[in-house]
């Protein structure tokens, strides 16, 4: 447990829309409704379920957290010179907030920065932290479902402009029209001037992507798992032990599709729906897109975001990109 909460801090404003056990349900009947069976992947944050990411980024065979780290120290001045001084910094999916600590700390006299995160411990951790290093600097932190439009408040301080940081890769979760309508939100959200700070994986050796869906140590199959135990916590009855994870990739899609496979026949019963999944069936938990650097210039393109500059590290494994508002 940390000291201090948010609600100490007089540079923070915590707001909360976070979902409700209730949406975990509703969403999770729509889900299993239909064939293919889905689960959303934004219900893996719980409290349990970040410390487990947290965990997977940690990894040897998770290169994605790492490699990005590298780029970042390696273009850190870069970064801080093209974002500028005085911007407000919008960033999605922040977790425990130390990809944005170490941001924050680079760049030039930062006016606000806004948080969002769906998993209201991770983001009372991050935004805690974060303030307590900080503490001159303007916090909004808003625990909500990013993949749903969300309303910000104005900051105390009118900024020279606005930049959207999305490290991580998180946007590979999305289908493809879905990424797109989301960064052209994220580019109305900004508005004129506005920037891009975003992540992404690439398109490399299968075996060196599956690997890191796949650990030895069995990490990734507990984040995957953890979601029937949430979904039980929310009041479905179901067998966790008759569920294995199983991630392959998808050449046909370039993504790696993270499932639940039904070991045996079993029966999921939420609220008045009960799903009877035969042995070998899957639920589709998680989708992860691997990009080529042309193919997410032209998604981003698309979404109405100008490319400005691109770094990758020497692997050409992960790219770290900027974008402004096309004119
Ligand atoms: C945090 C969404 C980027 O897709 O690689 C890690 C989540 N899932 N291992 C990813 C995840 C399985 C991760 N993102």
């Amino acid at each position: 447990m940390s000291l201090l909460s948010p609600e100490d801090l007089p540079n923070v404003r915590f707001i909360d829309h976070a979902p409700e056990p209730a949406d975990l349900m509703a969403d999770a009947r729509a889900g299993l409704s239909e064939r293919p069976l889905e689960l959303s992947s934004k219900f893996f944050y719980d409290a349990v379920g970040s410390e487990l990411f947290d965990a997977i980024t940690r990894l040897p065979e998770y290169y994605l957290t790492r490699t990005e780290a590298v780029i970042f120290d390696a273009r850190m001045p870069e970064i801080r010179a093209a974002l500028g001084p005085n911007i407000q910094l919008i960033e999605f999916g922040a977790g425990l907030g130390g990809k944005t600590r170490k941001l924050v700390a680079a760049l030039d006299a930062p006016s606000s920065v806004v948080l969002i995160e769906i998993s209201t411990d991770a983001l009372r951790l991050g935004a805690t932290q974060l303030a307590a290093v900080h503490s001159e600097l303007e916090i909004i932190a808003v625990c909500a479902d990013y993949s749903q439009p969300v309303e910000l408040p104005e900051p105390t301080v009118a900024p020279t402009r606005r930049a959207v940081f999305f490290p991580g890769s998180t946007i590979g979760n999305f289908e493809l029209a879905s990424a797109r309508d989301f960064l052209a939100g994220a580019a109305a959200l900004v508005g004129a001037g506005g920037q891009l700070l975003i992540g992404y994986d690439l398109v490399k050796d299968v075996d060196v992507v599956e690997a890191a869906y796949n650990d030895a140590a069995g990490v990734t199959a507990e984040f995957n798992i953890n979601l029937l135990r949430r979904l039980q916590a929310a009041g479905a009855e179901l067998d966790v032990s008759a569920f294995s994870h199983h991630a392959p990739f998808v050449t046909e899609h370039s993504r790696i599709e993270m499932h639940l496979v039904a070991k045996r026949d079993t029966r999921i019963q939420v609220g008045d729906l009960a799903v009877d999944v035969s042995a070998g069936e899957r639920i589709t938990t998680e989708h992860s897109h691997k990009y080529t650097l042309d193919g997410f210039r032209a998604l981003a393109g698309a979404a109405g975001w100008a490319h400005q500059q691109t770094w990758t590290d020497a692997g050409e494994q992960f790219a770290l990109s900027l974008f402004a508002v096309a004119e």
